[in-house]
This record gives structure tokens, sequence and C-alpha cells, in this order.
């Protein structure tokens, strides 16, 4: 359930109308209403009440806006990170250092420093090197680095190839077969305290029969490793539940998750960490856009709205699905491809959809753009960076100001001998 809803003929965001973040910030612009942000994360930690010993930190790559971030630390949610930039922004909005999880496969010395330095609470180590490298680091600085390994356990999950990870062609996690062994060495490493396991199979998933059967198998290393004699005290689930982007899609509920979680963990005796992103702010946001022109096309009209592929670039990326609504619908309805204003046939949000009818000036949204949006924005095609605005009841703030192509102008160099 999300609170972008028609009241008196327009939609609003809570209780505030679209017209008016359009008229006072301009468009195009990603809306965001802080009571569905707060209810997917109450939904997701009821969810998964019946797990026992948790510990929450959201995939901030999903929708790293300071704002969202503060609510989400103000729920009790920790982060998981893959970035400086992304340690730096979870501790500036509030979140606490020892609820943060350092995943990704490619970390810089200079990132584990930093991670190091503030005091993050897991490192997720994606390859033999890395952990070695981490010891180094965390010892000679005199601290001791509670890492996991992030294992790959071969699963095909189901879902778009490119958000795919958790086969074993995929680059992430060290191959299962290979866990033990490196585990163990890891293990004896001072500088390292190697407390666990992790693995996240991929996003958007609507079966959750790959992901029992992954934890099976993680459920099984478990086994082995405490055979070895090795403690095992969490196990990083990693995120990936999927969400409905159509109405009448039906995705496994949080509460269903956490069920099927209970069952296939059942005796683990571990603290499980979850890195839900998409499911916490996906239908928390929409992307408000204006109609420039109706183009007539050979085969159907292409409407033409101001926000384009750098904006919101997942259509492109994965020919993901984004409904569009008008923000003023009259109840009639038309056949339109709808496209942005970039200079790509790439650049294009839907192909002959049933829309709201709509014509020039007219506002509209796409809907489920909270998570994978503003984040994956660029300036291509020398457009400005799209703003955010959180509303909260009947009040609203820009929470990301609209960066001008000309301010991006200025951080760039012409060398003298140029001139
Ligand atoms: N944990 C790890 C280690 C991840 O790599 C990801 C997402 C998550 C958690 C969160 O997954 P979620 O709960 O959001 O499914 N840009 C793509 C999605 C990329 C997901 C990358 N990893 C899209 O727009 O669909």
């Amino acid at each position: 359930m999300d609170h972008f809803q028609i009241k008196n003929g327009i939609l609003h965001a809570e209780d505030v109308p679209l017209t008016r973040i359009a008229d006072e910030v301009g468009t195009p612009v990603y809306v965001y209403s802080r009571a569905t942000l707060e209810r997917h994360a109450q939904v997701f930690r009821e969810g998964i009440a019946p797990v026992g010993r948790s510990h929450i930190a959201f995939a901030i790559k999903a929708n790293p806006n300071r704002a969202v971030l503060r609510v989400l630390a103000k729920q009790g949610y920790g982060a998981d990170v893959v970035s400086g930039g992304e340690i730096s922004r979870a501790i500036s909005a509030g979140m606490k250092p020892e609820d943060v999880v350092f995943s990704g496969v490619g970390k810089t010395r200079a990132e584990l420093e930093q991670a190091l330095d503030v005091g993050i609470g897991q490192f997720n180590i994606e390859l033999e090197e890395e952990g070695v490298v981490l010891a180094q680091i965390a010892a000679s600085k005199g601290k001791t680095a509670v890492a996991t390994l992030r294992v790959n356990p071969d699963v095909d999950a189901g879902t778009h190839a490119k958000i795919s990870t958790g086969k074993k062609e995929n680059k992430f996690g060290v191959a299962i077969d290979l866990a033990p062994g490196i585990f163990d060495r890891l293990a004896n490493l001072p500088g390292l305290s190697m407390q666990g396991v992790a693995l996240h199979i991929g996003s958007q998933l609507f079966d959750l029969d790959p992901l029992e059967a992954a934890y099976g198998r993680i459920g099984q290393l478990v086994g082995d490793l405490r055979g070895m004699g090795h403690k095992i005290e969490r196990v990083d689930l990693g995120g990936g539940l999927g969400v409905p982007y159509k109405a009448e899609e039906n995705p496994p509920s949080p509460a269903d998750y956490g069920q099927m979680v209970a069952r296939a963990t059942e005796g683990w005796d571990v603290t499980l960490m979850f890195e839900p992103g998409r499911v916490i702010v996906g239908n928390a946001g929409v992307l408000l856009t204006k109609v420039i022109w109706i183009k007539p096309g050979v085969i159907r009209p292409y409407v033409i709205v101001d926000a384009a592929m750098n904006d919101l670039a997942r259509p492109a990326m994965y020919d993901a699905w984004h409904d569009f609504a008008a923000v003023q619908p009259t109840g009639e309805r038309m056949n339109a491809n709808i496209a942005g204003p970039v200079c790509e046939s790439g650049d294009t949000f839907a192909m002959g959809r049933d829309i709201d009818a709509v014509a020039s000036g007219d506002l509209a949204v796409f809907r489920t753009a909270g998570a994978y949006g503003a984040t994956m924005a660029s300036t291509y095609n020398s457009r400005p960076l799209v703003p955010e605005v959180m509303v909260d009841g009947d009040q609203y703030a820009v929470v990301a100001d609209r960066i001008a192509a000309e301010t991006i102008l200025d951080a760039e160099r012409i060398p003298d001998w140029l001139a």
C-alpha cells in the first residue's frame, strides 16, 4: 500500500497535491512519501519477526537520499553500503556505524581504511585476497574487523540477467565448494573476526524457491564450518524481494518471505542479517513529469515527457515497466508510446501502452520509482540532475536540489594549452 492517491480529482502524495509540487519545484522531480516509507519499514520488520534474532540493513544503493535514510534510521534500520560515499551518507544520515554492513566486490584499500576508521559493524568479504588485505589494515590499526564471507550458492534467481547475482558465472562471492578452505584460512588471521557467511542472489525476485534453495546450501555450509570448529554467529541473507510494478502483479509479501526464512533457517542459531532495498522504497516514490508534446507517430502517438532515461534509467537498462498515470485524469484513455527528450531511441518508457489520456502541459507520474530511480540518474545530454522531494502529511521539503546544467559546466575546465 502507498500514499499516492487521487483526492478531488488530483493525484496527491499523502495530503499534498502533486500539482503544487510541480508548480513550486518544477518537473521532472522525484516525490517520496514518508508515511509509505515508514509503513514499508514496519511491514518488513513484522514480516521477518518469526525468524528470531535479526538485524535489518537497508541497501542504500536503492535510495541513498539522506532524508530517506533518516526516516529509516528512526525506524531502527542500519545500512548495507557498497562504497566510501555510501558509508559517509549512512553515517551522516544518522545510522550507527555498528549497524552498517559493507558489501561490494571491489572495495578499495582507501574504502577499507575509511570503514575501519568509522567502526563499520560488518564487512562482507568477496574474495580471499580482500580478506587478507582487510586483516592487515585492521591489525596495523590495532583493530579487529568483524566479517562474513560472501558465498555464491550457484542458483538461478529467475530475474533479469543484469540483476542476477547468485549464479557461478556472476562476479559475486566465492564458489561454495571453495568457501570452507577460504573461511578457514581467513579465520586464522589476526585483525579479522570471521563470524559467518553472506549471500545475495539477485533483485526483484518473485519466486521464493530459489532463495530457499540457496539458504539450504548455506545451512549446509554453516554446519560444515561448525564441524571444522568455527563459531558461526551470523548469516547475512541479502535482499532481493520483488515489488509490484504493475497493479496486477503479486510478489511474495514480507510475511511470506519471513515464514520461508524461518523454515529454511530453523535451528541455525545465528543472528540473521537482512539487506532489503527495493521492497522498502520502490513504491514510496514517483517520478513527476510534464508532457511536452503529443507527437503524432506513424503507428501511434508519442507522448514526449520532460523526464528522460537520464532521470529514470530502468526502462532503458532493464526493459523495466513503470506504470504511467495522469495527475488529473479525465477518465479518457489513449494508446501511445511514452518517450523522453534524450536523443536515443532507447529513451522510451513504454510502447503501445493503454494510458490515461494526456495533452501537452499535463502532469503525469511514473510510479514505483522510489528504488533505483534518482540514484541512477545522470546528466546525459547536459540535462540537469533531477531533484527529490519528500512529503510528510500536508508538508513537503526539497531533499535534493535540481543541479543545473550550468553548475555541472562550472566543474569542467578548458586547459590553458587549448586557449
Ligand atoms: N544486498 C546486496 C549485496 C545487493 O547487491 C543488493 C542489490 C541488495 C542487497 C538489495 O537488493 P533489493 O532488495 O533492492 O533487490 N538497479 C537495479 C537493481 C540492482 C540491485 C543491485 N543489488 C534495478 O533498478 O532493478
